[in-house]
């Protein structure tokens, strides 16, 4: 058995995908998870996929006292893939006291007691959110943030500078904050996915939601924007291809490959594709219609962003190598085995 990694939130949409590729790749993984957005039969899905079940605790990181218990039981941990976060933007708007709450103080808790357990390694699941709507695409990390649009946006924000701040002043830690554009699609196996409690905010959930029945029509948000056909524009990427990014990562990491204390890299395919266009690879991959209306801008909304993501091919040796079809035809087989 390989070392042993700590994933927070990994029964959740990411999370499960990156547990997989860890396992697949010789990792003993470990999940905390609290269950707030997930279930507990992921667990299952995950052994069938890769044989191993990965060991599990139902606990809410903000639980300091809990969380210090777990380390002193669990005391052969390497690093730490650190998903678990409240991650609705509009949620984040109505609720900001929770968004903060949960989201900064799972990140200083799990810091804590990385230094009082000496673990060096961290991973931390970041967004494009943080660029906001930027003077520049594509998007590098180079790219100087904009002030949130959301107190989501802004945890995300606030926890890049808490990870700069601590690799700062502790020169043993390796730390990295990887920047997903919109993670979309599901495991081949159809056994993993996005599941989306209520009704969907984001669109791909949305789109094979009203595919299958379950709601009327989807409402493309914006068309009026300064795109080539009106409608926002995103840079989507296969949440396997993401999973991948973040065992690249952790070998660095463990491998002592990163030199500076605290890295960010931008997680995307380079491509911007608007919502007319991802409806348009829907129906083509999948060769069933989705019903739609248009609709005005939703508040908040950007209107185009996509990465540069030359920095994270080079320096990561990674690339995305999933196109937007495949995310497609993934995502509406998912669909399709959670109804059955
Ligand atoms: C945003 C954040 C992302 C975050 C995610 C979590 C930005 C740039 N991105 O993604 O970091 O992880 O929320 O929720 O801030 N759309 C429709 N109809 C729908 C749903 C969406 O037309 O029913 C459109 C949206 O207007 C948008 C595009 O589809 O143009 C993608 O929307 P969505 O999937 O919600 O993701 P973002 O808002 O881009």
């Amino acid at each position: 058995m390989g070392e042993k990694i700590l994933v927070t939130g990994g029964t959740g949409y990411i999370g499960s995908h990156t547990v997989v590729e860890l396992i697949n790749e010789g990792f003993e993984v470990v999940i905390i998870d609290d269950l707030s957005n997930s279930s507990v039969d992921i667990l299952d899905h995950i052994e069938k996929i890769v044989g191993t079940r990965p060991q599990f605790y139902q606990f809410d990181l903000c639980d300091q006292a809990r969380l210090n218990d777990f380390f002193k039981k669990e005391s052969d941990i390497k690093g730490i893939i650190h998903f678990a976060a409240s991650k609705a933007v509009g949620e984040s708007v109505i609720k900001p006291l929770l968004y903060y709450r949960n989201n900064i103080t799972s990140l200083l808790n799990l810091m804590d007691c990385m230094q009082s357990h000496q673990i060096n390694n961290l991973v931390f699941s970041s967004s494009c959110t943080v660029y906001g709507q930027p003077d520049e695409l594509p998007v590098s990390e180079r790219t100087p943030f904009k002030p949130a649009q959301s107190p989501y946006g802004n945890t995300k924000q606030i926890c890049e500078e808490i990870l700069r701040d601590v690799a700062q002043a502790n020169q043993q830690y390796r730390l990295t904050a990887l920047r997903y554009f919109n993670p979309v699609g599901a495991h081949p196996s159809g056994l993993i996915g996005e599941l989306p409690t209520g009704t969907p905010n984001n669109l791909v959930p949305f789109i094979t939601q009203t595919v299958a029945g379950l709601r009327d029509s989807l409402k493309v948000f914006g068309t009026d924007y300064d795109t080539p056909d009106g409608t926002a524009v995103r840079d989507y990427i296969h949440v396997v291809d993401l999973a991948k990014a973040h065992v690249i990562t952790v070998n660095r990491l463990l491998n002592k490959k990163q030199n500076q204390g605290y890295e960010f890299f931008n997680l995307g395919t380079g491509n911007g594709y608007s919502v007319k266009q991802v409806i348009d690879a829907f129906e083509k991959s999948t060769g069933v219609s989705v019903k739609y209306t248009l609709a005005d801008r939703r508040p908040g909304d950007i209107e185009r962003i996509y990465a540069n993501t030359k920095f994270a091919n080079d320096v990561l040796g990674w690339k995305a190598e999933l196109g937007l079809e495949e995310m497609m035809s993934s995502a509406w087989e998912w669909q399709k085995r959670t109804l059955s």
